[in-house]
């Protein structure tokens, strides 16, 4: 059985920006270093490769400090990108600057036509349905205006209320296989994960819930030890990758990718 929540055939990256030095964040810990963004970056785009996947990588995008962040001005399902409307007034251009490279790569390209705002980041996909959490990103009208364009692939939409302290709702859970999410204790007690399995984050270890399935590998960031051992111990294969530079601007593995399958 083919499972379209995890299993893809290519991945879209953007390389990141010097400028992500201005990158949005919730509190100031440092910038991002662009040389050590970069390396951390490339290793990121060997993982989606050794995890079986085709990659092209963007250009960098000066214009939009948080461009790296590809996976918020679009969804992409059964191979159809959708292009979405960024929350963030800074990042509300991204839609339109990655437009053209979503004509080149996906099968085909539609728009959401909204007032309303929807960031990628807030999307998580199993096989059947799209879990969309609103928050200070994603709006109720955004949401509604997105349900016929799910619909058409063959999903429901499951409209979510994300916990105010957390930017995305993926920020703290992903999908590690179609039945089981990872997710922290505090989105997990939200309610959002009916008829899935939860694997909880530690304290301490929340940014560990932004992990990526591809294919066979879950992907985890570092520093995490206690989650990579959690996801090992229940048959998962880990690959543990360094996003200390995406980490300082509010950044993790799931936002630097779109993931999809063609054919
Ligand atoms: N810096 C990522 C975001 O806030 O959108």
């Amino acid at each position: 059985m083919t499972h379209r929540s995890y299993q893809f055939t290519h991945a879209l990256c953007r390389a990141p920006a010097t400028s992500v030095t201005d990158g949005l964040r919730a509190a100031d810990q440092g910038d991002p270093d662009p040389a050590v963004f970069a390396a951390e970056h490339d290793a990121y785009v060997s993982a989606l490769r050794d995890a079986g996947c085709t990659v092209a990588v963007l250009p960098a995008d000066e214009a939009f400090p948080d461009s790296v962040f590809i996976e918020d001005p679009a969804l992409v399902l059964n191979g159809v990108a959708i292009v979405l409307r960024p929350g963030a007034p800074t990042r509300l251009g991204e839609a339109d600057a990655l437009r053209p490279a979503l004509a080149l790569h996906m099968a085909d390209v539609v728009d959401l036509v909204t007032d309303g705002y929807v960031d990628g980041g807030d999307i998580l996909c199993t096989d059947d349905r799209v879990l969309l959490g609103l928050s200070a990103r994603t709006n109720a009208t955004g949401a509604e205006d997105l349900r016929p364009l799910v619909e058409a692939h063959g999903y429901t939409l499951e409209v979510l209320q994300t916990p105010p302290e957390i930017l995305h709702f993926k920020t703290e859970s992903s999908l590690l296989d179609a039945e089981t999410v990872l997710a922290t204790p505090a989105l997990a007690a939200s309610g959002a994960f009916r008829d899935l399995k939860i694997i909880e984050t530690v304290p301490g270890e929340e940014a560990a819930a932004n992990a990526i399935r591809v294919n066979d590998h879950v992907i985890v960031s570092e520093g995490h030890p206690r989650a990579a051992d959690r996801l090992a111990d229940a048959g998962y294969s880990v690959k543990v990758l360094n996003t200390s530079q995406a980490a300082l601007v509010d950044g993790g593995l799931s936002c630097m990718s779109l993931r999809y399958s063609l054919g």
